[in-house]
């Protein structure tokens, strides 16, 4: 792109596909937002970019993208070039979170890479920074005691008064519950205090003195599981994302059970070919697509008398809608593990579908 007009031209090219980009996110226009990657296998997980991903990917943290945009609405504030080089354009984005009342609380800048690959200009690319500043209050739905639901498959008032009789949290998990589900992106991946009981009383039932978990997000379900532990049980949880880990791993400090708790950053199933078994209780709850590998993986490392939870397995229902390529995959993982003579399963639908499986 030498001349300035070829310049001026992609530049208007790649923040239209930004644009486009938006528009159709906030429409739930998801072919119109796959259109708008050049690369189908740029992943939208927060964080990183990941050359891990197909297009129907996208679907889920999508779907978990709207269910966040209920509670509070984004917009594009400013979009500019930094630099324009052959077919590659580099915008920044800056970006705002409103209220319901309008008043901008959150604002932050996001890096984009747009690119012209035969003749189409798609993302391929995407860097986040830290939200920078807060302009207003937050908005109401954020305020104590009113945060999103977790992501759940009972009417509400159900799953309000299932947590109403379960166990309360102690209050530093009370506090990692709160911070997850109002300060991290993606806070609706919490497990949260229900299913986070039940992998309780698993690792009590089964006298768990080592636990997998592959999927650690912010710590909240190693903490609950480690709670269970003796003091020389030890909860291995694996992360991708290196600054979630770093989070984790702070809060697993500040709590009383932080020494039985190791994190390994990386592709869980990277770090599962590095680990002996046998372990008590794994919990599966990283990406769903390598989730066959995870359990041939985890059957492979677990104790005679041990359990596998695998969380998800149901899929915000999808896994019925013959249309939603990620509700077949995840219909896919049931059926294999249904097939399997060597184990016996229970689905349960709490939260988003939790399968228990152990050795027939
Ligand atoms: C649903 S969250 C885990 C929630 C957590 N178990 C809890 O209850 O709060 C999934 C986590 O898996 C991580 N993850 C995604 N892909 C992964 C991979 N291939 N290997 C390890 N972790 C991964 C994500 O970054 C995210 O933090």
């Amino acid at each position: 792109m030498s001349d300035g007009g070829g310049r001026a031209q992609a530049e208007r090219a790649a923040v239209a596909a930004v644009e486009a980009f938006y528009q159709a996110w906030s429409e739930g226009d998801l072919e119109t937002l796959r259109g708008t990657m050049n690369y189908p296998h740029v992943s939208l997980f927060p964080g990183h970019i990941e050359v891990r991903a197909t297009p129907e990917d996208f679907e889920s943290p999508f779907e978990r993208l709207r269910e966040l945009q209920a509670w509070h609405s984004s917009s594009l504030d400013r979009i500019h070039p930094i630099w324009t080089r052959d077919d590659k354009v580099c915008l920044s984005v800056d970006w705002s979170r409103y209220g319901e009342d309008g008043t901008r609380y959150l604002s932050g800048n996001i890096i984009y890479i747009v690119t012209n690959v035969e003749g189409h200009w798609g993302i391929q690319f995407r860097a986040r920074s830290e939200p920078r500043d807060r302009d207003g209050p937050p908005p109401e739905a954020a305020a104590a005691g009113q945060r999103p639901n977790l992501l759940t498959l009972v009417p509400e008032e159900i799953e309000e008064f299932a947590r109403r009789h379960t166990t309360p949290l102690p209050p530093h998990l009370e506090e990692l519950a709160r911070f997850t589900l109002e300060e991290m992106e993606y806070g609706l991946m919490l497990s949260g205090p229900i299913e986070g009981g039940l992998l309780q009383f698993l690792a009590w039932a089964t006298g768990a003195k080592r636990v997998l978990e592959l999927g650690c997000f912010t710590g909240f379900s190693a903490q609950m599981l480690a709670a269970e532990l003796p003091d020389d049980g030890e909860v291995i949880t694996c992360e991708i994302d290196r600054e979630t880990a770093e989070i984790a791993r702070r809060y697993a400090d500040e709590g009383p059970d932080g020494q039985k708790i190791e994190i390994r950053v990386g592709p869980a199933l990277e770090t599962l070919e590095t680990l002996e078994g046998p372990f008590d209780l794994v919990f599966i709850d990283a990406d769903k697509n390598p989730y066959i590998d995870y359990y041939e993986a985890s059957l492979e490392l677990l104790a005679d008398k041990g359990i596998i939870a695998v969380d998800n397995v149901l899929l915000n229902g999808r896994v019925t809608n013959p249309e939603s390529r990620s509700g077949q995959r995840m219909a896919a993982f049931n059926a294999h593990v249904a097939a399997d003579p060597r184990v016996k399963q229970v689905l349960l639908p709490v939260r988003d579908g939790v399968m228990l499986i152990r050795r027939a």
